[in-house]
């Protein structure tokens, strides 16, 4: 690591603010399957300092990766090696919430538990939240168009984004934060920056609109004989309802797995598929949850929760699938989206497709069921890792599926991209990535095998 860069960088951010050791949460990812060695990491305090280190990264031909979290699950936001880290961890203004617009402005690093917290005291809500809250960022969210729990409802952070403050790879800023709803005036930066995986620029703040807070919430969590089942009774719970925030579905082998855990324990009997979905209205929608779920075919037995401990209880089976999986070694994780009519069908045969390629491996299904978004995730695949993932995406575009729903492409399935998009397509992407990174240095190797 030359001293000639960490003065140069020194110069931007301060001495404090350049790091060159214990890097270790910054080298390593959520799950501990990626890492790499950065040259260093710089934490800019604000947009002006990171354009000003894009602007040094040309000048010096050094590749960046930026970061938030780091909790994202496709190895984009750790270093492949040699990289400068940006950290956007500084970047954590909060400013006023315009309760008129029912929007607010948040910098990059703003957690989005901190944004929700910042939505509920003004009686308001964020809409995107899942289990990485408390660290995952809104950069990174609006970087990954990260989903969650409530795009049924909702959508993506795509739908939730009305104004964008980044970076270009050219080190350029562009900033248009208005939140005007209607702002017909050329191409959509904002969208065309939400899931580039800091392939394009570096977001520094973001505008977000803000969702009216439905008081009257309650989650059940209903037992089922067949994965069939459980998924016939979401389809009918969404006609039905058009109340329902979320709509998880679960196994026996995932649920069994979150309680000898975490030691947390389910309140209904063992099921084949579980069924965890919530509502929120201005009036109780318990009654009517419970009649469409009781007279569901299959099911074995439901429990309705109002208050927030129980409705928690029921929502850390669910929260807690994602690291009692990796208690077992880092897994192949496979975010992937099929449509609603071939999901059960692709749920209850995906195993088999692990298990003819990977014998002795374990595969859990879980995930966002109203939005046909399963999250496959593979332990044990020993030194199989390309085939599974191969027999495994396939499977997916079989299905008319895409490969990536919600976490991104990142590296992990950069050498797929090709299953889901066209020649065509992936050339129009690298077109715009050489005109908004014309040098090649944000975070070289993610979305595109290079
Ligand atoms: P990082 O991990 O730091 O970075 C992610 C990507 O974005 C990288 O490519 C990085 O280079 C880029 N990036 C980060 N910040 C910026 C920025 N400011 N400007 C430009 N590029 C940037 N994701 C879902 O969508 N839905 C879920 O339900 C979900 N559940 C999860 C549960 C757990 C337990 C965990 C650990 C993760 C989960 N994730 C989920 C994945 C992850 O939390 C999301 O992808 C999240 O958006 C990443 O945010 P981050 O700040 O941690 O980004
Ligand atoms: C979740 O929804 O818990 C994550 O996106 C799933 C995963 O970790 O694979
Ligand atoms: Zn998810």
């Amino acid at each position: 690591m030359s001293a000639a860069i960490v003065e140069q960088l020194t110069a931007i951010v301060g001495s404090a603010n350049v790091l060159t050791t214990g890097l270790d949460r910054y080298e390593v990812d959520w799950t501990r399957r990626y890492s790499g060695r950065a040259l260093c990491v710089v934490r800019p305090a604000n947009t002006s300092e990171v354009a000003a280190i894009v602007s040094w990264a040309r000048r010096v031909g050094v590749a960046l990766v930026p970061q938030g979290g780091n909790t994202g699950l496709v190895g984009g936001s750790v270093p492949r090696g040699g990289e400068v880290v940006v950290s956007l961890e500084r970047l954590r203004h909060i400013g006023p919430v315009d309760a008129l617009s029912r929007q607010v402005t948040v910098g990059a690093g703003v957690t989005i538990h901190d944004l929700h917290e910042t939505a509920r005291s003004a009686g308001l809500r964020y809409a995107v939240d899942f289990g990485a809250r408390g660290s995952a960022t809104v950069g990174g969210s609006v970087a990954t168009n990260a989903g969650g729990i409530n795009v049924v409802r909702y959508g993506m952070t795509r739908q939730q984004i009305v104004g964008v403050e980044a970076v270009l790879g050219t080190g350029e800023i562009v900033s248009h934060l208005q939140g005007l709803l209607k702002d017909n005036t050329g191409f959509d930066l904002a969208s065309l920056l939400c899931g580039s995986e800091g392939t394009l620029g570096i977001v520094t703040a973001v505008r977000v609109r803000l969702v009216t807070e439905q008081p009257a919430r309650v989650t059940a969590l209903a037992g089922f004989d067949r994965v069939e089942t459980a998924v016939e009774a979401m389809a009918s719970l969404c006609r039905s309802l058009d109340t329902v925030d979320a709509a998880e579905l679960m196994l026996d082998s995932g649920v069994e797995l979150v309680e000898a855990a975490v030691g947390v324990s389910s309140p209904i009997p063992r099921a084949a598929a579980y069924l965890l979905v919530e509502c929120s209205a201005h009036d109780d929608q318990s009654e009517s949850l419970g009649t469409i779920l009781e007279s569901a075919p299959g099911l074995n037995d439901v429990a309705i929760s109002v208050t927030p401990s129980q409705r928690d209880a029921l929502w850390r089976l669910r929260d807690e699938h994602t690291p009692s999986i990796n208690t077992l070694g880092p897994p192949l994780k496979y975010d992937v989206t099929v449509p609603i009519d071939r999901l059960a069908g692709f749920v209850s045969s995906i195993g088999r497709v692990v298990s003819d390629v990977a014998p002795s491996a374990r595969t859990f299904v879980f995930g966002h069921a109203a939005d046909g978004n399963m999250h496959v995730n593979v332990s044990g695949a020993v030194d199989r890792d390309d085939e599974v993932t191969e027999a495994v995406l396939r499977a997916v575009v079989a299905e008319g599926g895409s490969i990536s729903a919600e976490h991104g492409i990142g590296v992990a399935k950069a050498r797929w991209l090709h299953l889901n998009r066209s020649a065509v397509e992936i050339g129009a992407m690298r077109a715009i990535k050489a005109a908004l990174d014309p040098d090649g240095i944000m975070n070289p190797g993610v979305l595109f095998a290079d």
